[in-house]
């Protein structure tokens, strides 16, 4: 399942981002690839001990957490502290699998990944190529956000970034590892989440039936869900 969440910051914060990001300390991408992926990796990074890069970081997760759709098809238990990434002038990622396991920076934590994701920081107006191309099991799908916008993907696709033949495209990226394994059951989960939240609006959350299925969908989290 793909899953675009748009808007996850309104334009007036992606303008706060980009002059900010403008200004930012960027290092060679190959410097955080693993030895895979670096032979591959053709891109620039923000540094991640910068200011900079903590004031935004901790400002993409407060954005998550606020925002439903995002909680509901993604249910993350972890997610790795956001970093950015820039292209241009012909820079790319190739195709690629991201790895299965992390450790998240400054902890003793390990996060498994679930899920990628990609924020789009510029408008696609803005720059040629750079659409991030998926791999999935209806085909290849190329994704070019507006600014602002999320694409959630699950972190087992091939997946690569074309190349960014003019202007320059500026992005955040990170992973999630969810509460619910399995790219199947999250999508179900998602699913009953999504037509239960309409039955409420059109029956009250009172109904005898609402009530049901909500317990059916909390009974199905508490089978599937590791934490
Ligand atoms: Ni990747």
């Amino acid at each position: 399942m793909l899953t675009v969440i748009e808007d996850l910051l309104s334009k007036k914060e992606v303008t706060q981002f980009t002059q900010a990001l403008d200004k930012g300390q960027w290092l060679d991408g190959k410097h955080t690839a693993g030895s895979q992926a670096s032979k591959v990796k053709y891109n620039q990074q923000l540094d991640d001990g910068s200011a900079l890069a903590i004031e935004l970081r901790n400002t993409v997760i407060r954005k998550l957490s606020g925002n439903a759709l995002f909680m509901s098809s993604a249910l993350p238990n972890k997610i790795y502290p956001p970093k950015f990434n820039r292209y241009q002038g012909g820079e790319h990622y190739g195709l690629h699998v991201d790895a299965s396991v992390m450790p998240i920076p400054n902890s003793h934590q390990m996060l498994r990944t679930d899920l990628s994701a990609t924020l789009f920081l510029s408008e696609p107006k803005t720059y040629d190529g750079g659409e991030l191309s998926i791999e999935t099991q209806f085909g290849l799908q190329q994704i070019k956000l507006n600014a602002g916008s999320v694409i959630l993907y699950p972190a087992n696709s091939l997946h690569q970034v074309n190349p960014v033949t003019k202007g320059h495209r500026t992005a955040s990226f990170f992973w999630i590892e969810s509460l619910v394994r399995s790219n199947d059951q999250r999508s179900m989960l998602f699913d009953l989440d999504q037509s239960i939240q309409a039955l409420t609006v059109e029956l009250g959350n009172n109904d005898a039936e609402v009530k049901r299925l909500t317990g059916v969908y909390h009974n199905l989290m508490r089978s599937w869900a590791s934490c």
